[in-house]
């Protein structure tokens, strides 16, 4: 299951991306060992999930056994928001390198427009940071950057002044929030849309507070969906993300479920189905960043976070 429509860096990134967001150390090193083992070649990994040296091990422990070579896999790293001044960036990059014991990341990420400091203007702003990434390319640090959580306006910002274009984009997408224009402004632009919270990440909005008005795994159209393909509704969401063209990045520390996520290859969603999960009404970000908001700025609002009425 090395699908090989991956970023357009060059770099081939298998579809199929293990998350690790809120897989707690003393879980996370048994579901990365799990996930390989089982076939997965694409992790996610960010500083901020505060497991990258459980990580680390766990890929250390594949290496020595032989289970997998360091090339076979792709490693996702994230910059954190508080390291987005130049001379930060290559400093957390080295960081994370280190606690996940590697000599280089398939795709680094900035994780959130977002860094922490208030006032009219991101400061640092994004064009900074962006270069300072850049750098890790040159530098060999990083064989790809990218960013997350960024809107169509933010990427034709950031793009405008890039001199290495942004190879991914990693977004929240499911069929309770299908990013649609993202989507397709991704598509013209030549930037690979992975899909963050897949599954439709119940747990997560209750992690920041926020429960969520209704749970995608319960939903009664992909319950229907699920039961005429004889599949899982959890297996539907991840299938339909791989139909629009997406990576994507289920969650897991339960080894039957690890295993039911990657069984999505040789089986197909058709064309009425796929219509049905498209028309689902019910539209709502799980992630919506409304813990990033200020009075003083940059972002007062949710419509100047995601440049979204
Ligand atoms: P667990 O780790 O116990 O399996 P997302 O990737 O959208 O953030 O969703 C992750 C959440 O979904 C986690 O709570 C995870 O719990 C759960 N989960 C992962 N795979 C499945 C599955 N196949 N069926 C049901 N729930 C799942």
């Amino acid at each position: 299951w090395l699908h090989p429509r991956g970023p357009y860096s060059g770099a081939r990134m298998p579809l199929l991306g293990l998350g690790t967001w809120k897989a707690p150390p003393g879980q996370v090193a048994a579901a990365v060992q799990a996930a390989v083992r089982l076939g997965y070649r694409h992790l996610d990994c960010a500083e901020v999930y505060r497991n990258e040296a459980e990580v680390g091990a766990a890929l250390a422990a594949l290496f020595e056994a032989g289970v997998v070579r360091r090339e076979d896999l792709f490693i996702t790293g994230k910059l954190w928001n508080t390291s987005h001044a130049a001379a930060a960036v290559e400093r957390a990059a080295r960081r994370t390198l280190r606690a996940l014991r590697l000599d280089y990341l398939d795709l680094y990420l900035m994780h959130w427009p977002v860094t922490g400091t208030k006032g009219p203007r991101l400061t640092p702003p994004t064009a900074e940071t962006w270069g300072a990434m850049e750098g890790l390319v040159h530098a060999g640090l990083a064989r790809s950057i990218g960013v997350a959580n960024f809107s169509v306006r933010k990427l034709e910002e950031l793009a405008a002044g890039a001199t290495i274009p942004p190879a991914v984009c990693q977004v929240e997408a499911h069929p309770y929030f299908r990013n649609e224009r993202l989507l397709a402004h991704c598509r013209a632009a030549g930037i690979h849309l992975t899909a963050y919270s897949p599954l439709g990440s119940p747990d997560s909005a209750a992690e920041l507070g926020r429960a969520p008005s209704a749970r995608l795994l319960d939903d009664p159209v992909l319950a229907e969906v699920a039961g005429e393909a004889g599949r899982t509704p959890a297996q539907v969401a991840l299938r339909w993300a791989l139909q629009r063209g997406t990576s994507f990045l289920p969650k897991s520390t339960n080894e039957d479920r690890i295993k039911q996520n990657a069984d999505v290859w040789d089986w197909e969603l058709s064309e009425e189905a796929m219509a049905k999960l498209n028309g689902i009404a019910h539209q709502q970000r799980m992630v919506d960043g409304s813990f990033w908001l200020s009075e003083e700025g940059p972002y007062k609002t949710l419509s100047d976070l995601w440049d979204e009425p």
